[in-house]
């Protein structure tokens, strides 16, 4: 290789953007002085993966906002994947980037988790003929352990960073939705999208909806969920406020429908699992399709209405806003004598909201001899557990 120029081509999916990608690059800015430019690379969608959460023109914008501060004359966040009608491999980003820095000598950056599947990569000849060194860092093992290298990569060019192990993870993220582990910009950017997504004139529509489709009592507890779920949502610094509340607008969406409506709905989603579940929470999961019918395409709000009524292990952050949301906006809950109490406790914690809830169905139930669900009991056990340790 005669050029003396070097760029790395630091690609992945970004989805979302955050504090470990940024330490991870500000590592490489500062240990790789002979990198020229580092190229940020989100994909469109993970040859091996999934369909991302953020779309990929949104992956790209906050991957500028993530890396661009860092070292504006180094980093280029390229759309060279995200700008493709479908999704490509890596050789294939490679041989073009290769075209437009023609005297580059090209580095890709790899995590060690990558590294064993390395060979396996789809033209991996192609790969390791156009670049001329990986840099390998760490995720799972500390500085100065060993890292295992395929036999194939045995002799070519390895640079095995000394970096330290970060704790963000882009699915820690999904599931938690605070500002917590994003770059400040990254966090506000998401924020405003979803305000745009969600704003108050599409709140009002789905509201007149929800009146639409409940009796006055039901659409009464409705919007009292809902601004629960938006009050617990500010309160435990998600995100989206606007997502809880439209959560909360249509969670009970079928729960006055028939048995009929929600089969029809099971039937349409090729849902066949709902024998085994509780008649009273079948509005849940009918609900979820029922949204995905009108259009709704927020994963987070879906999930959250299907678990409202039985909750699960491990909800996320919006799933267990609404789960307790649900409980505090019924009639139950605030003719107790200790409802105040509650509101405050599962303000300060949010577990408290989800034990309550899954102690009083359970005493519920057992008072009326029915079945309690599994997930019912993994909730009280989970949040119990919880709550002891405190
Ligand atoms: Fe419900
Ligand atoms: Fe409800």
């Amino acid at each position: 290789m005669s050029a003396d120029k070097r760029i790395a081509i630091y690609g992945g999916s970004f989805d979302p953007p955050h504090l470990g990608h940024r330490k991870l690059v500000s590592f490489l800015l500062e240990n790789f002085q002979n990198l020229e430019k580092i190229l940020i690379v989100p994909n469109k969608l993970s040859v091996f993966k999934r369909e991302k959460y953020f779309s990929p023109q949104e992956c790209f914008e906050l991957c500028e906002l993530n890396f661009s501060d860092l070292d504006p004359d180094r980093i280029i966040v390229s759309d060279i994947e995200v700008t493709k009608d479908s999704p490509n491999y890596s050789y294939e980003t490679i041989l073009e980037i290769k075209k437009i820095y023609t005297n580059y000598s090209i580095d890709l950056v790899v995590g060690e988790d990558q590294l064993l599947d390395l060979p396996h990569w789809k033209e991996f000849e192609t790969i390791l003929q156009e670049i001329s060194r990986f840099i390998v860092f760490r995720r799972n093992t500390v500085p100065k352990e060993t890292i295992p290298i395929p036999s194939s990569l045995i002799g070519f060019p390895l640079h095995i960073c000394e970096n330290s192990l970060w704790e963000e993870s882009a699915t820690q993220w999904r599931n938690w939705q605070t500002a917590e582990i994003l770059h400040p910009p990254v966090a506000e950017k998401m924020k405003e999208n979803s305000r745009i997504k969600f704003n108050e004139k599409v709140l009002e529509t789905w509201k007149e909806f929800a009146k639409k489709e409940n009796t006055k009592s039901r659409f009464d507890h409705v919007e009292k969920v809902s601004i629960l779920s938006q009050e617990l949502a500010l309160s435990n610094s998600y995100l989206f406020p606007e997502k809880a509340e439209l959560a909360g607008i249509l969670h009970d969406i079928t729960k006055q429908k028939t048995k009929e409506i929600h089969i029809e709905l099971f039937d349409k989603y090729g849902f066949t699992n709902y024998y085994d579940l509780p008649f009273a929470a079948w509005h849940a999961y009918s609900g979820k399709y029922k949204i995905i019918d009108e259009g709704i395409d927020d994963i987070d709000i879906q999930k959250a209405v299907e678990s409202h009524t039985l909750g699960r292990k491990n909800m996320s952050l919006l799933e267990s806003i609404l789960y307790s949301s649900d409980f505090l906006g019924s009639d139950y809950a605030q003719a107790h004598p200790d409802y105040s109490e509650w509101i405050r406790l599962t303000h300060t914690n949010l577990t408290f909201g989800k034990y309550i809830k899954s102690k009083n169905t359970i005493q519920n139930l057992l008072e009326k001899k029915q079945m309690i669900h599994s997930n019912t009991l993994d909730v009280y056990n989970e949040s119990a557990q919880f709550l002891s340790k405190e």
